[in-house]
């Protein structure tokens, strides 16, 4: 069983380089179907999310090669089915977005209902409502969402609420859709105007992404290109907490600091010091740090993916914090085991009560999803002793060699094959 052990307290210091963010990374590649021709993106992290999208293309007769580490060439020309297997549908949550790309190229898609993780019901009635709008059959049978249409037509479309995996895939599918559509109460996430971005630069005619409204004029079909996927927010506001809590100094760069500015403003809160650059922003952590109340929001509002890496945080700060979750059901599964490193931590109803400071001491515990187990990360750098973390593979579906990266920051931090012995 793989494991990351960390002998916590030192101080995160140094310069780190954020990779490209994997919900736009994910957005992008079935981008590359949308558009029939050869695109090359480049900033793609190396992630097993990622490897999941690639593995499912390839399934389906897309060529996908490495160029460089970080760039891939896509050549989905000649694909030779529009039909993805549960497995590779279930490996991870963005593969909801092979309908909208297929939908809208070919009029026909069957895609598994996707997996990703479990942070309660995670439907996508959005989704299938949008695509009927525009004027497609969707049925579900026997888990496999089953898409077609003669022809889609422009179609005014309402979300209930700004999901962000909605607007992306209605955006691709309308993008080849007749006349007009117009997406409102759409998602703003930064990862949206991406996909809209490079759909742009393919030969889509999109307005308004970033906005709640965002206006699509069809067109027959879109070219190939090249694009290069923006800093990943989440990862970047993750090593900013990680030098919290370490009381450290990290500069995280090649960002987009307009991206972490929620993440800034409570950091600051907390008595970080934050200063800002055009790309970069250094955090200098502090010994004695403050409570505040979270709230998580749709962008531009605090990041639920953010959310249990700071309620980490929050459990060595001076006082009684709050935090909220206004977008999943269920993502405080990791509560229990933040509990374990010696969290004080009472829920009431969709708050965490937190109260601190408390002196976290390792302890063997269980990612229990990708942000919980970075919580779990966070926590174990703080906590006096040896922290073991097991269930890691959740952690490799979004970080890109988090433990090499954080070792260069100066972490006592290693992944191992079998749990140590004091913990079996
Ligand atoms: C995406 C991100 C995820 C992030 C989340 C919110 C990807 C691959 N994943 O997930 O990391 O935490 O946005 O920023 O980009 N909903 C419905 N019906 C739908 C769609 C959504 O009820 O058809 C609800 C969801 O249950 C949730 C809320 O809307 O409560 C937001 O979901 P959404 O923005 O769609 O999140 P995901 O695309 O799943």
């Amino acid at each position: 069983m793989e494991c990351i052990v960390i002998n916590g307290q030192n101080p995160l210091r140094g310069k780190i380089s954020i990779n490209g963010a994997k919900n736009a990374a994910v957005a992008i590649l079935p981008v590359a179907i949308a558009a029939g021709d050869v695109c090359i993106i480049d900033n793609v992290p190396q992630i097993e999310d990622v490897a999941c999208m690639v593995e499912a293309m390839e399934s389906m007769g897309v060529i996908c090669a490495e160029m460089t580490k970080h760039t891939l060439y896509i050549d989905a020309r000649n694909m030779t089915s529009q039909t993805l297997s549960e497995r590779l549908a279930q490996n991870l949550r963005a593969s909801y977005y092979f309908m909208g790309a297929m939908l809208g190229r070919f009029k026909r898609a069957e895609v598994p209902l996707p997996g990703g993780c479990d942070l309660g019901a995670r439907p996508i009635d959005y989704h299938l409502k949008g695509f009927t709008a525009l004027g497609a059959t969707c049925t579900t049978e026997h888990g496999t969402v089953k898409l077609h249409a003669e022809k889609l037509t422009g179609a005014n479309i309402y979300l209930d609420c700004p999901s962000v995996g909605a607007t992306i895939n209605i955006m691709m599918a309308a993008v080849f859709a007749e006349g007009k559509t117009l997406i409102e109460n759409a998602a703003k996430e930064p990862h949206v105007v991406d996909a809209a971005s490079f759909l742009n630069k393919l030969g889509a005619k999109i307005h308004g992404a970033g906005t709640a409204t965002i206006r699509i004029t069809g067109v027959p079909a879109l070219g190939g290109g090249e694009y290069t996927v923006l800093p990943d927010p989440i990862e970047a506001g993750t090593y900013m907490i990680a030098a919290a809590i370490t009381a450290g100094d990290v500069t995280v760069e090649n960002i987009i600091p307009k991206h972490l500015e929620t993440v800034s403003a409570k950091l600051r809160e907390t008595g970080c010091i934050i200063e800002e650059g055009e790309d970069w922003l250094n955090v200098k952590g502090i010994e004695s740090l403050r409570p505040c109340e979270i709230k998580t929001a749709y962008y531009p509002g605090f990041p639920t993916d953010l959310q249990p890496q700071i309620a980490a945080l929050l459990s060595v700060a001076n006082g009684i914090s709050h935090v909220t979750e206004n977008v999943f059901e269920q993502r405080f599964r990791y509560v229990g085991e933040l509990k374990r490193l010696g969290a004080h931590i009472k829920m009431a109803g969709r708050t965490a009560v937190i109260t601190g400071p408390r002196l976290l001491t390792g302890a063997q515990v269980s990612a229990t999803d990708l942000r919980a187990g970075a919580a779990l990360v966070i926590a174990g750098l703080n906590a006096k002793g040896q922290t073991v973390i097991t269930n890691v593979e959740h952690l490799d579906r979004g970080y890109e060699d988090l433990e090499g990266r954080l070792r260069s920051l100066g972490a006592d931090i290693t992944r191992c094959s079998q749990l140590p012995s004091a913990s079996q």
